[in-house]
């Protein structure tokens, strides 16, 4: 909008940056969840809409990776959710791509191939370093604007992400936009009692965050399911039998005990469980928290579903990320959908973040409600609720202090 305001987006041709990294069956190079595509394809349709001529460019996977692939599949899933013709270049700095840039107009959309093709795009660098790079020298003279949308990319100090803002007037897209948007009610005095359900497998991100929050009495409540929750028993001194103590060992999170039991010290409101869906021999069993759990924990038990939903109830902001059991086996999924089912039925307002809990929300028919605010942000959310800036923000305002000043 401020774009268009003060500058005029009728008639000009836009770089926009969006994120369509998605997961990819490697035998076939399938695209196995769209999401992404979609979200961007409502920002690419307003800026045609507008009177802009528009060139995407996004990521996909790292050099080296099965999910380093073309973005050739990403285009046809885009041209389905935009509605529109998008032309695909094999190419993202080159001739080639020039050559179309180019010839683009007005009405049309053009998609480069994968940046990471581009050597530059893997350095993490300063903007003013990156937007003296080949990459952004050669493209950014072909452009009026640069708008990010890619707010799922946006801990990513790289050339398309922080280049671009220093070269052209710039803006935030629609999914970035709404991503900040929902993400700064956790800035809102108001929005409280805040509570953080805290789940899935990343325990040394959870942390972090865990820390940040309490440090600056950000959170209200902590309901901690999967491993962190099982992290914190251990740290309480509860006895989560030998199997779960060697699942914790294997993967190197035992050393994650002292902070733990920091936290506790401290003061951390978090809540842990008070029983598990275990698998023993087979069977699936539930198994209460006092004498040692004899099977192997896949979920939170329905006793802890009922007193997390309670405290939920009295929740303004709920926080989800991760699941709180193995929700690919179907018999484990019973904490997470509850879990999430209850806290959109709240009159609380819901940020979910991480693919696990995204594809349960669109499963329970969840994903439209008004209160829940489905992230696409895996790595930049957790940097975000950690606390940290992220560069492709900051790019952002520093655009805005070269190209808007005059005019605010
Ligand atoms: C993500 O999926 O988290 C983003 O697309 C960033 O991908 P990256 O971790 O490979 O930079």
């Amino acid at each position: 909008d401020d774009l268009d305001k003060y500058f005029g987006i009728k008639g000009s041709k836009i770089l926009i940056r969006i994120d369509i990294n998605s997961p990819i069956k490697p035998e076939t190079g399938e695209i196995l969840d769209d999401s992404r595509i979609r979200a961007h394809a409502e920002t690419l349709r307003e800026l045609v809409e507008r009177g802009a001529a528009v060139v995407a460019m996004s990521h996909q996977g790292r050099p080296g990776e099965s999910d380093f692939v073309s973005l050739n599949k990403h285009a046809e899933l885009l041209e389905k959710h935009t509605g529109m013709t998008i032309h695909f270049i094999d190419d993202v700095i080159g001739p080639a791509a020039r050559e179309e840039i180019k010839k683009l107009r007005t009405g049309e959309i053009l998609l480069l191939d994968n940046t990471r093709l581009v050597s530059e795009e893997i350095i993490e660098a300063t903007p003013e370093k990156h937007a003296e790079s080949i990459f952004v020298s050669r493209l950014a003279p072909l452009f009026n604007y640069y708008i990010n949308d890619a707010f799922a990319t946006a801990h990513r100090s790289q050339p398309s992400i922080v280049g671009f803002p220093m070269k052209l007037p710039s803006a935030a897209g629609r999914v970035m936009e709404r991503e900040l948007v929902a993400l700064s009610k956790l800035y809102n005095p108001e929005e409280r009692p805040r509570v953080f359900v805290l789940g899935g497998g990343k325990v040394h991100d959870t942390l972090r965050i865990l820390e940040y929050l309490h440090s600056n009495r950000a959170v209200d409540r902590i309901l901690a399911t999967g491993l962190v929750a099982e992290l914190f028993l251990v740290a309480k001194g509860v006895d989560i039998g030998e199997a779960n103590m060697k699942v914790l060992e294997s993967k190197g999170l035992l050393a994650l005990l002292p902070r733990a039991r920091r936290l506790l010290l401290k003061g951390l409101p978090i809540e842990t469980p008070v029983d598990f869906k275990t698998l023993v021999n087979d069977n699936v069993e539930v198994e209460a928290i006092g004498s040692s759990i004899k099977g192997v924990i896949k979920d939170i038990g329905p006793q802890t579903i009922k007193m997390y939903v309670e405290i939920m109830k009295e929740a303004r902001l709920i926080v989800l990320r991760g699941p709180a059991g193995v929700i690919e086996d179907p018999r484990f999924q019973d904490g997470s959908k509850e879990l999430l089912r209850a806290a959109v039925e709240s009159s609380a307002y819901v940020i979910v973040g991480g693919g696990h809990l995204n594809s349960i929300a669109a499963k329970l028919g969840l994903s439209e409600r008004p209160n829940l605010h489905i992230s696409t942000g895996g790595g930049a959310l957790l940097l975000f609720l950690a606390g940290e800036d992220l560069p492709g923000l900051v790019a952002l305002a520093k655009s805005a202090q070269k190209f808007f000043d005059k005019f605010l």
